[in-house]
Protein backbone atom coordinates (compact mmCIF):
# COMPACT_ATOMS: atom_id res chain seq x y z
CA UNK A 1 0.00 0.00 0.00
CA UNK A 2 2.73 2.40 1.18
CA UNK A 3 5.08 1.55 -1.93
CA UNK A 4 1.99 1.76 -4.40
CA UNK A 5 1.09 5.39 -3.00
CA UNK A 6 5.03 6.65 -3.33
CA UNK A 7 4.69 5.57 -7.05
CA UNK A 8 1.75 7.15 -7.62
CA UNK A 9 3.12 10.17 -5.84
CA UNK A 10 6.59 10.37 -7.50
CA UNK A 11 4.29 10.29 -11.05
CA UNK A 12 1.50 12.80 -9.91
CA UNK A 13 4.17 15.37 -8.69
CA UNK A 14 5.81 15.36 -12.04
CA UNK A 15 2.49 15.52 -13.96
CA UNK A 16 1.06 18.47 -11.82
CA UNK A 17 4.92 20.34 -11.90
CA UNK A 18 3.80 20.23 -16.23
CA UNK A 19 0.63 21.31 -15.92
CA UNK A 20 -1.27 24.45 -14.39
CA UNK A 21 -5.08 23.37 -15.46
CA UNK A 22 -6.59 21.91 -12.14
CA UNK A 23 -9.27 20.21 -13.96
CA UNK A 24 -6.81 18.20 -16.32
CA UNK A 25 -4.23 17.30 -13.15
CA UNK A 26 -8.23 16.59 -11.35
CA UNK A 27 -8.55 13.87 -14.21
CA UNK A 28 -5.36 12.25 -14.07
CA UNK A 29 -5.46 12.38 -10.17
CA UNK A 30 -8.92 10.47 -10.47
CA UNK A 31 -7.61 7.77 -13.59
CA UNK A 32 -3.91 7.24 -12.09
CA UNK A 33 -5.53 6.73 -8.39
CA UNK A 34 -8.93 4.92 -10.08
CA UNK A 35 -6.40 2.14 -11.80
CA UNK A 36 -3.60 1.78 -9.29
CA UNK A 37 -6.03 0.81 -6.37
CA UNK A 38 -8.97 -0.87 -8.28
CA UNK A 39 -11.43 1.34 -6.41
CA UNK A 40 -15.50 1.38 -7.62
CA UNK A 41 -15.77 5.17 -7.84
CA UNK A 42 -12.65 7.93 -7.53
CA UNK A 43 -13.53 11.74 -8.03
CA UNK A 44 -13.96 15.51 -7.17
CA UNK A 45 -16.21 17.19 -6.08
CA UNK A 46 -15.83 21.36 -6.69
CA UNK A 47 -17.32 23.99 -4.71
CA UNK A 48 -19.89 26.10 -6.48
CA UNK A 49 -21.41 28.80 -4.25
CA UNK A 50 -23.47 26.91 -1.38
CA UNK A 51 -22.63 23.38 -2.53
CA UNK A 52 -20.32 20.74 -4.51
CA UNK A 53 -20.80 20.35 -8.38
CA UNK A 54 -19.41 17.09 -9.68
CA UNK A 55 -15.87 17.21 -11.63
CA UNK A 56 -13.49 14.92 -13.05
CA UNK A 57 -14.11 11.14 -12.38
CA UNK A 58 -13.93 7.11 -12.95
CA UNK A 59 -16.04 5.21 -12.18
CA UNK A 60 -19.97 5.00 -12.52
CA UNK A 61 -22.33 7.96 -13.64
CA UNK A 62 -22.64 10.10 -9.84
CA UNK A 63 -25.01 12.75 -8.41
CA UNK A 64 -24.31 16.04 -9.80
CA UNK A 65 -24.73 18.29 -6.83
CA UNK A 66 -23.79 17.80 -3.13
CA UNK A 67 -25.21 20.59 -0.75
CA UNK A 68 -22.97 21.98 2.07
CA UNK A 69 -23.05 20.07 5.63
CA UNK A 70 -25.08 17.28 4.08
CA UNK A 71 -23.84 13.85 3.04
CA UNK A 72 -20.10 12.48 3.46
CA UNK A 73 -18.73 14.94 1.16
CA UNK A 74 -21.00 17.87 2.43
CA UNK A 75 -19.42 17.09 6.00
CA UNK A 76 -16.02 17.27 5.11
CA UNK A 77 -16.33 20.49 3.29
CA UNK A 78 -17.89 21.77 6.60
CA UNK A 79 -15.73 20.48 8.79
CA UNK A 80 -12.90 21.07 6.80
CA UNK A 81 -11.35 18.21 7.83
CA UNK A 82 -10.98 14.24 6.41
CA UNK A 83 -13.48 11.76 6.87
CA UNK A 84 -13.07 8.13 6.78
CA UNK A 85 -16.03 6.04 6.61
CA UNK A 86 -16.09 1.99 7.64
CA UNK A 87 -19.82 1.77 6.34
CA UNK A 88 -21.53 3.75 4.63
CA UNK A 89 -25.04 2.61 6.13
CA UNK A 90 -24.00 3.47 9.67
CA UNK A 91 -23.29 7.11 8.40
CA UNK A 92 -25.85 9.87 9.14
CA UNK A 93 -27.37 11.53 5.99
CA UNK A 94 -25.00 9.36 3.72
CA UNK A 95 -25.89 10.09 0.34
CA UNK A 96 -26.00 6.88 -1.87
CA UNK A 97 -25.14 7.82 -5.30
CA UNK A 98 -24.30 4.31 -5.44
CA UNK A 99 -26.25 1.44 -3.95
CA UNK A 100 -22.86 -0.52 -4.33
CA UNK A 101 -20.61 1.70 -2.61
CA UNK A 102 -19.93 0.15 1.22
CA UNK A 103 -17.64 2.36 2.58
CA UNK A 104 -15.67 5.62 1.66
CA UNK A 105 -13.00 8.57 2.43
CA UNK A 106 -13.83 12.53 1.10
CA UNK A 107 -10.46 14.38 1.42
CA UNK A 108 -11.12 18.64 1.22
CA UNK A 109 -9.13 20.43 -0.97
CA UNK A 110 -7.48 23.67 0.17
CA UNK A 111 -6.84 26.62 -1.67
CA UNK A 112 -5.10 29.31 0.71
CA UNK A 113 -7.46 29.12 3.50
CA UNK A 114 -10.70 27.86 1.91
CA UNK A 115 -11.88 24.50 0.89
CA UNK A 116 -12.37 24.01 -3.45
CA UNK A 117 -13.25 21.10 -3.36
CA UNK A 118 -12.94 17.05 -1.79
CA UNK A 119 -11.65 13.92 -3.45
CA UNK A 120 -13.98 11.34 -2.68
CA UNK A 121 -13.31 7.82 -3.43
CA UNK A 122 -15.53 4.79 -2.80
CA UNK A 123 -15.10 1.26 -2.67
CA UNK A 124 -17.32 -2.01 -2.77
CA UNK A 125 -15.68 -3.60 0.46
CA UNK A 126 -16.26 -2.79 3.89
CA UNK A 127 -13.58 -0.65 6.15
CA UNK A 128 -11.49 -0.42 2.86
CA UNK A 129 -9.90 2.73 4.15
CA UNK A 130 -7.61 3.98 6.99
CA UNK A 131 -5.48 6.41 8.19
CA UNK A 132 -2.26 5.20 5.81
CA UNK A 133 -5.31 6.64 3.00
CA UNK A 134 -6.07 9.64 4.34
CA UNK A 135 -2.10 10.25 4.59
CA UNK A 136 -1.68 10.10 1.23
CA UNK A 137 -3.95 11.61 -0.48
CA UNK A 138 -4.22 14.41 1.40
CA UNK A 139 -0.34 14.64 0.45
CA UNK A 140 -1.93 14.11 -3.24
CA UNK A 141 -4.52 16.58 -3.28
CA UNK A 142 -2.09 19.23 -1.92
CA UNK A 143 -0.27 19.13 -5.33
CA UNK A 144 -3.70 20.71 -6.85
N1 LIG B 1 -21.56 9.36 -0.92
C1 LIG B 1 -21.30 10.76 -1.12
C2 LIG B 1 -21.91 11.25 -2.40
C3 LIG B 1 -21.01 11.19 -3.59
S1 LIG B 1 -20.89 9.65 -4.28
O1 LIG B 1 -20.35 8.70 -3.30
C4 LIG B 1 -19.92 9.65 -5.64
C5 LIG B 1 -21.77 11.58 0.05
O2 LIG B 1 -22.43 11.05 0.96
O3 LIG B 1 -21.48 12.76 0.10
Amino acid sequence: MEEKYKLVYRQLEAMVSMEQDPIANMANVAALLHETFGWWWTGFYRVDGESLVLGPFQGPVACTRLPYGRGVCGTAWERRETIVVPDVEQFPGHIACSSLSRSEIVVPIFKDDDVVGVLDIDSKDLSAFDQTDAFWLEKIVSLL
